[in-house]
C-alpha cells in the first residue's frame, strides 16, 4: 500500500489556483471539492474551473463531486481531464452506469460514502470501482474535526477490499492531520485528503511531508 496525499483545495487561495497548484509540487493529487449548494449546503466551483486547473497544473486531479446529480454530471469532469472523479452513494441514481463511464472516459472512478452510510451494501460495487472514499466529516465544509466514529468502517472497508484483491484504493477525507492521520493509516487508509492541514500550513510542501511520514510510520 503506498501513501498518497490529495491536497485539498478548498483551503486554497481560490483567486491564486494555478499559484496554489504549484505551490504543491509534492502532492500526489490535487483534491478539487465540487459542492452545489443541493447535495451539501455549500457551493464551490464546477467545470470551467477545473478545465482551467487542468491546464494551469501537471498534477492529476482527484475530483470529489458533491453534488445532487452525479449521473448527469461525471462523466464531463472525466471529459475535462480530471484523472479521477469520486461521486457520492447517496447521490447517485444509477452508480454503475455512471462508473462505468467515468472509466470508459479514461479517469479513475471512485465512490464516496458519508460518515453514516455503511459500507457493506456497496461489496458488490467495488469490482466497478477505483477508489473508495470515506467522509471522515459530513461534507460541505473544510476544517472540521475528524470523526473518530468512521474508522471502525476503514477496517472494515480495508477488510471488503482484501477480499477483493486489494486493488481498490481507500481515501479519507476531512480533518485528517498529522494528529489524526495515523489512525486512518493504521485502519487501512492508503489515500489521504488534506486542506487545512496543507493550506493552512505556513509550508505546504513540508506538512506534505510530515503527513506522508506519519502514515507511513503507522503503516511500517
Ligand atoms: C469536505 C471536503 C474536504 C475538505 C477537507 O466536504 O470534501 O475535502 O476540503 O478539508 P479539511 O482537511 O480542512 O477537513
Ligand atoms: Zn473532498
Amino acid at each position: 500500500m503506498a501513501v498518497q496525499i490529495s491536497p485539498s483545495i478548498l483551503a486554497a487561495d481560490f483567486a491564486r489556483l494555478a499559484d496554489e497548484a504549484a505551490a504543491v509540487p509534492n502532492a500526489d493529487w490535487l483534491h478539487v471539492d465540487v459542492m452545489d449548494y443541493h447535495f451539501v449546503p455549500n457551493l464551490t466551483l464546477g467545470l470551467p474551473v477545473v478545465e482551467a486547473l487542468r491546464k494551469a497544473t501537471d498534477t492529476p486531479l482527484d475530483c470529489h463531486l458533491m453534488i445532487a446529480d452525479p449521473d448527469r454530471w461525471a462523466p464531463q469532469y472525466a471529459e475535462a481531464g480530471a484523472g479521477s472523479v469520486t461521486i457520492h452513494a447517496e447521490a447517485a441514481k444509477a452508480p454503475i452506469r455512471t462508473l462505468r463511464e467515468i472509466r470508459s472516459l479514461g479517469a479513475r472512478a471512485g465512490l464516496a460514502l458519508n460518515p453514516a452510510t455503511p459500507v457493506e451494501p456497496y461489496e458488490d460495487l467495488l469490482g466497478e470501482v477505483d477508489m473508495l472514499l470515506l467522509m471522515t466529516v459530513e461534507p460541505g465544509f473544510g476544517g472540521q474535526k475528524f470523526l473518530d466514529v468512521v474508522l471502525p468502517k476503514v477496517r472494515r472497508a480495508r477488510e471488503l477490499i482484501g477480499r477483493h484483491g486489494g486493488r481498490v484504493w481507500l481515501q479519507v477525507d476531512g480533518g485528517v492531520d498529522t494528529g489524526t492521520i495515523e489512525r486512518c493509516a493504521e485502519a487501512g487508509a492508503d489515500v489521504f485528503v488534506a486542506g487545512s492541514a496543507v493550506y493552512g500550513a505556513s509550508d505546504p510542501v513540508a506538512a506534505i511531508d510530515e503527513l506522508r511520514a506519519a502514515a507511513n510510520r503507522a503503516t511500517s
